[in-house]
């Protein structure tokens, strides 16, 4: 799909559907979609007054021009209320927008663009919103199915501004908000694969190809040399699966000069049965998406390379089964991570700390500050949380002010949980350093005390994704499966922790 801007009037604009936009309670439209009313002789003025339009956020109404303009259709696309406007409802909108005329079997769509009118945002930052929108809200996986007979696809949404000046600052932001949307798809699309199409060996090998296009390096672990390093836990995780574990490194380096290196960190469960502890049937196959982490650390790696963000990061996804077998681990086997720390394994389905322990010892070896890591870690914060918001612990009040803020700015919001001390006391072991579980109550926050014990004094968030991974219906910009989350934030924070430089919250710089 082409994404293109073009300065021009909208109510000439030939394309096979034309989207304008009304907030709600205005009466006369103006800008953009008063030229496009005049245009229709006034139909959607008349459909206000006649109570049709109300301009509430979402609403769409279709009107047939029956020839008045060189667009066969226009879409008016209701924004809400004018003081609750953002960028999220730019997204959203496009996204709801585009999935109708899709339906409709529109193939070429001109829009204009939402909020950089009256609404007073930035051209560039609406152009990027609307790009991710249309990016995300098409979104399809369907290579496993037959396609449908009249499978309909939109090639080409153009935005269009009769104002020259903006021209140039739309043009960035729709390059920017390409490769944003692009980077949630690329998770989207491996989080959404079934897991015996992607094992770990695979989703090494998708990493592998999204580092080539982006010029990233990457380097792939194999069970050899993850023993070699000690990496006890990961590899007692990995032990009840047929299928070889594999951790997958991801270097960027957009600052020589700077020696500091951030590191983002991914839980790569390709399949969580929840091993010899195993999981209740129903719903298990959701557990396919349980390297959603990963996946979203590998595209926010792509597409900070795309942007050439001038910071070094390196990624590390700790990629493996959790499967029962005869050569499972067992509640109460003791495996002893990488950093020499042994670990009382209670509960075989608390895996994903597991591997992350490695992770984590791995990337303080390296030095790398802050440590940033993504999981789909507990059920618990999915239970404290529900689907509105993906939480987080952090070490750092800067820091975690920098992942709010770079939530916000990509419209995934982010929740700060405690990481109070005495949630480690349930972790204790009387045969081990520490146990893998502690109380059901508080589970996402002791999950995290785990972590914490492996990140010691490294400056570190820990984000726990298990609430927003997936949906299970369209709504804006997501549509039903996984969401991409945190992508987009990921590339947000560590664009902001580079613009900062050295002085950034946890950034070793010398
Ligand atoms: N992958 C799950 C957590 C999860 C649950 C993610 C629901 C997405 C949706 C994780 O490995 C897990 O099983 N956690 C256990 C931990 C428990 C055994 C302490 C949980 O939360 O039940
Ligand atoms: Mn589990
Ligand atoms: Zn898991």
């Amino acid at each position: 799909m082409e994404i293109k801007v073009e300065k021009g009037d909208l109510a000439r604009h030939p394309a096979k559907a034309v989207i304008v936009n009304l907030f709600e309670g205005v009466g006369k439209p103006g800008g953009g979609t008063g030229a496009v009313d005049r245009a229709l002789d006034g139909a959607i003025g008349q459909l206000i007054a006649d109570g049709e339009i109300k301009g509430k956020k979402n609403e769409l109404t279709l009107i047939h021009t029956l020839g008045k303009l060189p667009t066969p259709r226009v879409l008016v696309a209701g924004l809400g209320k004018q003081t609750q406007f953002s960028l999220d409802t730019v997204r959203d909108i496009t996204g709801t927008a585009l999935r109708r005329l899709r339906g409709a079997a529109a193939t070429t769509v001109a829009t204009i663009v939402h909020g950089a009118g009256i609404a007073g945002l930035e051209a560039e930052a609406c152009a990027q919103a609307i790009a991710e929108g249309a990016m995300m809200g098409l979104y399809r996986f369907d290579r496993l199915k037959k396609p449908e007979e009249d499978q309909k696809r939109i090639d080409s949404v153009t935005l269009v501004e009769s104002d020259e000046s903006k021209l140039e600052a739309l043009k960035r932001g729709v390059e920017r908000g390409r490769i944003l949307g692009a980077a949630a798809n690329h998770a989207r699309d491996m989080a959404n694969e079934p897991s015996n199409l992607f094992t770990p060996a695979i989703m090494a090998e998708r990493a592998q190809a999204l580092a080539k296009d982006a010029g990233l390096a990457c380097q792939v672990l194999d069970r050899e040399e993850m023993e070699k390093l000690g990496m006890g836990a990961l590899l007692g995780v990995a032990a009840g699966s047929a299928q070889p574990p594999k951790f997958i490194i991801l270097r960027h380096r957009g600052n020589e000069r700077n020696k500091g290196t951030i590191g983002l960190l991914g839980k790569g469960i390709t399949f969580d049965s929840g091993g010899i502890s195993i999981k209740p049937s129903a719903g298990m196959e959701r557990m396919k998406g349980d390297m959603s982490g990963g996946a979203a650390v590998i595209s926010a790696m792509w597409a900070l390379s795309k942007l050439e963000a001038p910071v070094n990061v390196t990624a590390l996804i700790p990629a493996c089964e959790n499967m029962p077998s005869g050569t499972a681990t067992k509640p109460g086997d003791v495996l002893r991570a990488m950093n020499g720390k042994t670990i009382e394994v209670i509960n075989t389905d608390a895996e994903g700390r597991l591997i992350l322990a490695d992770a984590i010892c791995y990337a303080r070896n390296e030095n790398l500050s802050p440590l940033i890591d993504v999981a789909t870690l507990t059920g618990s914060m999915q239970i404290a949380l529900g689907p509105a918001a993906t939480g987080f612990t952090a070490t750092d009040d800067a820091l975690a002010e920098a992942l709010v803020k770079a939530g916000q700015a990509a419209g995934e919001r982010m929740w700060r949980f405690p990481l109070i001390d005495e949630y480690r006391t349930s972790l204790k072991s009387t045969v081990a350093d520490i146990k893998n579980t502690g109380n059901r109550y508080g589970g996402a926050i002791s999950a995290a005390k785990f972590l914490h014990f492996f990140a010691e004094d490294t400056p570190w968030v820990h984000i726990d994704m298990a609430p927003t991974d997936s949906v299970d219906k369209d709504k804006g910009a997501f549509v039903k499966g996984a969401t991409g989350i945190p992508t987009r934030t990921l590339v947000h924070l560590v664009l902001a922790l580079a613009g900062k430089g050295a002085d950034s919250p946890g950034f070793r710089g010398n």
